[in-house]
């Protein structure tokens, strides 16, 4: 898989160097581009912004430089999906990311401020060299802008590509994971030492029965709407 990144903080994108991520690119499983918007700015002070039309508190960011930007990508691969992460776009779920692990090219469009000018969305809709674009939400609350959104969702996708996560850290019995558990999260884990101040672990865990386990562990997994307080 190809994941493009276009964001005016590029520096935010280092994590994606470590851990399961960082190896899966040394593994050539996934390669990772990221750009720099303000390289696409034509002026002195590099400007990436502009009022909103109609008045109004905030900034929006230029159609000009998102355009220059995602052709410079397109130019070079066949159909890509773009992704526009923004509050109003639909809601992230697991199935999301298992959809979108099969994509061959991913582009994250990584607005700030207001957000981005809407007319980027609506041309590339009608653009033969992107298969889709996708607006995408991570909920209900809002980022400071697409860069966190963007890299929860390529930590959920790319995670999901045959050869990332090792056998010990395999996805098939996740939580949301298609099958049995696509509506469902795990319950609560133990590992040693069985007693920790006064707690100990469920006895049935030691039992060493596996069906009992097995239906234990079922009697604990929730469904999987997040609990809020
Ligand atoms: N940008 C700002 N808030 C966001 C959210 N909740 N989801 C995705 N992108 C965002």
């Amino acid at each position: 898989m190809r994941i493009d990144i276009i964001s005016i903080f590029p520096d935010f994108f280092e994590p994606l160097k470590l851990s399961l991520i960082g190896k899966a690119q040394e593994k050539n499983l996934v390669e990772i581009n990221i750009h720099d918007l303000r390289d696409f700015t034509h002026d002195k002070h590099k400007t990436v912004d502009d009022a909103p039309y109609g008045g109004g508190p905030g900034m929006v960011m230029s159609p000009t430089p998102w355009g220059d930007a995602i052709d410079s990508i397109l130019n070079t691969t066949e159909q890509a999906t773009l992704i526009i992460p923004t509050p109003s776009g639909e809601a992230f779920i697991q199935k999301t990311a298992n959809q979108l692990t099969t994509e061959e090219h991913l582009i994250f469009a990584c607005g700030r401020y207001e957000g981005i000018d809407a007319r980027v969305a609506q041309h590339y809709i009608n653009s033969e060299k992107i298969k889709e674009v996708k607006e995408i939400s991570l909920g209900n609350y809002v980022l400071n802008g697409g860069e966190v959104a963007s890299i929860a969702i390529i930590e959920a996708v790319t995670r999901l590509i045959p050869g990332v996560l090792g056998n010990e850290e395999s996805a098939i019995d996740d939580s949301f994971a298609p099958g049995e558990m696509e509506d469902r999260t795990e319950g609560p884990i133990f590992t040693r030492p069985p007693v920790w101040r006064d707690l100990e672990v469920p006895e049935i865990l030691l039992s060493g029965d596996h069906k009992k386990i097995a239906d234990w562990r079922k009697s604990q997994q929730s469904s999987a709407t997040p609990k809020s307080s």
